[in-house]
């Protein structure tokens, strides 16, 4: 998968030299590139912001060099584009679904945004040529869109063939579509058995596979009804067995 991330703040990203993405960056399994937008102004000063229309607070990133960026990374002489995600707390929830679609796309673009964001002509601009999509990565506001960015590559990166060492504990993880889609993990124990006087569920140790499987579920349900009650109310009534409604 190819990923270009349009920045400010190319630095932001020193973290995906690290660990399993970096390794897999390494080995060509993720071909991530970063550009400077001040790359693409004209004045001495570099110049991506300007004063909103309508006024009001803050400033708001300048269409030409958003403009200019977009056509020199995603080419504009045939291929097929990439698709363009636009980070923002305006745009709709990012989830374990969208980091699966967005896995199986071969080329991503992360346009990031500051300040009050990007004139939004740019956003319709782009979509003449290419698929665009606002992704918020939570109810929060931060600085920009690096950090979002950051958090989607991750999510998506791991989903990579290849990427993790161990493909089961992708399909395990909280949120992963299957068996206990719609459910979070519940807690994981490693050795000694017994730790500062507290002993590891005597279940694990039993060998029973059918018993820590339902173990796992029992204890992913009740985490989840303390943690995350808005996941249980999307259960259908199909999704309950016998066991789960004693739990
Ligand atoms: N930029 C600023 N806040 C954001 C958020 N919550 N999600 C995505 N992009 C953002």
């Amino acid at each position: 998968m190819r990923i270009d991330i349009i920045t400010i703040f190319p630095d932001y990203f020193a973290p995906l030299d690290l660990s399993l993405i970096g390794k897999a960056r390494r080995t060509g399994l993720i071909d991530v590139r970063l550009h400077d937008l001040r790359r693409w102004t004209h004045d001495r000063h570099h110049t991506v912001d300007d004063t909103p229309y309508g006024g009001g607070p803050g400033m708001v990133m300048k269409p030409e060099p958003w403009g200019e960026a977009l056509d020199a990374v995603t080419g504009d002489a045939g291929g097929t584009p990439p698709r363009l995600i636009l980070p923002t707390p305006s745009g709709p929830p990012f989830t374990q679904r969208d980091a699966v679609r967005l896995a199986g796309e071969p080329w991503l673009v992360f346009a990031c945004g500051r300040y009050e964001g990007i004139d939004a002509r740019v956003a319709v601009d782009a979509a003449r040529r290419m698929p665009v999509e606002e992704l918020s990565i939570g109810d929060y506001v931060l600085n920009g869109g690096e950090v979002a960015t950051l958090v989607m590559v991750e999510a998506v990166s791991r989903l990579l063939p290849g990427v993790l060492g161990n493909a089961e504990s992708v399909a395990q993880d909280s949120f992963a579509p299957g068996a206990m889609d719609n459910l979070v993990e519940g807690p994981v124990y490693t050795k000694p058995a017994v730790w500062r006087g507290q002993e590891v569920p005597p279940v694990l140790l039993s060998g029973h596979h059918g018993a820590v499987d339902r173990w796992r579920r029992d204890e992913a349900l009740r985490r989840t009804a303390r943690n995350r009650p808005d996941l249980l109310d999307r259960f259908g009534p199909d999704d309950l067995d016998q066991r789960d409604r004693e739990v």
